[in-house]
């Protein structure tokens, strides 16, 4: 059965990647969360999506340049752009790490995907350090580990020959089996107009192994669900749970 991942957690509704949004999407019954992470100048991983503080908090620069203990410094809640249902608590979220995330998540069965955002800075270590973490706040917790950077999804299976890895795609490629095959990967992620339009029939003998992102409009949603695509990975797990019960 199709599950619903939480997008940033419930990003269309609170501070995206905030322990804030975590929180929401579990209480709307997400099946699983998507974060994304980088690693801080002190070797921290931690969880948010642009390789800079701007868009997302109040602070400035590149997270690679930063301590974690200066991150900590900047709200993540602040610049959240729906004014209209703001909500003055926000302002205390702060960039979480990811060992936080599994804190929060402990004791749950929710699943967890972990994007590596290593496509414009590599972080040097960042796979080790992931594996690490999970390690030791995992808890027995699906994990699975995605990524547009094929060399960080193979030095992951490396350091963990276990792990389900997933190859993000926005782009058609002819043979997707190839990639499940040639390197031992799990599941492909794909990018949502990739199976919505003539180019599902590439994916058509993979949808059970098929999470595909970001899907927030009701029709597609639906369609995706009839398909039998693996997840769903939405901004909007409330809304997407509620579907897939009514059908
Ligand atoms: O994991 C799917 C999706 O999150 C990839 O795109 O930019 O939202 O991280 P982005
Ligand atoms: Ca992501």
């Amino acid at each position: 059965m199709t599950k619903i991942f939480g997008h940033r957690g419930s990003k269309g509704k609170y501070p995206e990647n905030t322990l804030r949004s975590f929180q929401a999407a579990l209480e709307e019954g997400a099946d699983g969360l998507e974060l994304d992470v980088h690693l801080t100048k002190d070797g921290e991983v931690i969880v948010i999506h642009d390789e800079a503080l701007d868009r997302t908090t109040d602070g400035h620069g590149q997270i690679k340049d930063l301590t974690l203990e200066e991150i900590k410094q900047y709200s993540a809640g602040k610049r959240f752009p729906h004014f209209n249902k703001y909500d003055t608590t926000w302002d205390k979220e702060r960039v979480p790490t990811l060992a936080e995330v599994l804190q929060l998540l402990s004791g749950t069965d929710i699943a967890l995907n972990i994007e590596l955002k290593t496509y414009i800075y590599t972080y040097p270590g960042i796979e080790e350090k992931l594996f690490s973490v999970v390690n030791e706040y995992g808890e027995n917790r699906k994990i699975v580990y995605s990524s547009f950077h094929l060399p960080s999804l193979i030095r992951m299976k490396g350091i963990d020959p276990d792990a389900d890895i997933a190859l993000l795609l926005f782009s058609p490629i002819s043979n997707p089996q190839d990639y499940i095959q040639t390197f031992d990967f799990e599941s492909l992620h794909v990018a949502k107009d990739l199976l919505l339009q003539d180019t599902h029939k590439l994916f058509q003998d993979l949808y059970t192994k098929t999470r595909v992102w970001t899907v927030n409009d009701e029709e597609e949603i639906l369609q995706l669900l009839k398909m039998g695509v693996n997840t769903i990975i939405t901004d909007y797990p409330e809304k997407a749970v509620k579907l897939k019960k009514q059908n």
